[in-house]
């Protein structure tokens, strides 16, 4: 008899087993960058400061692209035969991670603790892709694709945290709330 948590199809060359794998590492993605588009968009409200202009209109583009990277998610584990869970509830009962701790705060402060997300972020979805390399070629693309975009913006993060001497001001920080002073304290 099936197994009633297999996919009836995936795509094929794929087992039921395979598809239903790659879909709970795709899944795990959904919520981390669903997050990642909120939280982007909580600090396009809440930064204020004489940088604000700068980095408010910064983070419109990266939402944008975000929300579709999410998009892509969801549609392939559509495409593996398994149904993408994209609710809030869900996202807050399965995500790893606490909410993101700051509110209204300078520019500075607020990059500096986006340097910490997109480093979480990133970390996680390079684990994804690699967890996925020997099972599916295509959702492996998906996700490094992402990677050419999330590292990008990254560096749009840093580059305001970076020296001339080319070291961040955020290094030695371990949490968000740590990053957002250290980061304030070099402006
Ligand atoms: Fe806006």
């Amino acid at each position: 008899m099936a197994r009633k948590d297999l996919p009836t199809f995936t795509v094929p060359s794929l087992t039921p087993e395979d598809g239903a794998q790659v879909a709970a590492v795709l899944q795990t993605r959904l919520v981390a960058l669903n997050d990642l588009a909120l939280t982007l968009k909580h600090i396009h409200w809440n930064v204020v400061g004489p940088h604000f202009i700068a980095v408010h209109e910064m983070i419109d583009p990266q939402v944008d692209a975000v929300r579709l990277m999410v998009d892509a998610i969801a549609e392939r584990i559509a495409t593996l035969g398994v149904a993408p869970v994209g609710t809030p509830g869900a996202l807050v009962a399965t995500r790893t991670w606490d909410d993101y701790s700051i509110g209204r705060a300078s520019a500075i402060a607020h990059l500096g603790a986006l340097d910490e997300v997109y480093v979480g972020v990133i970390e996680d979805h390079r684990k994804a892709a690699k967890d996925v390399e020997e099972l599916d070629d295509v959702t492996n693309d998906l996700l490094i694709g992402h990677l050419h975009e999330l590292e990008l913006f990254h560096w749009f993060v840093r580059a305001h945290l970076e020296s001339a001497g080319g070291s961040l001001s955020t290094e030695n920080a371990t949490t968000e709330k740590g990053a957002a002073r250290a980061a304030a304290r070099k402006e």
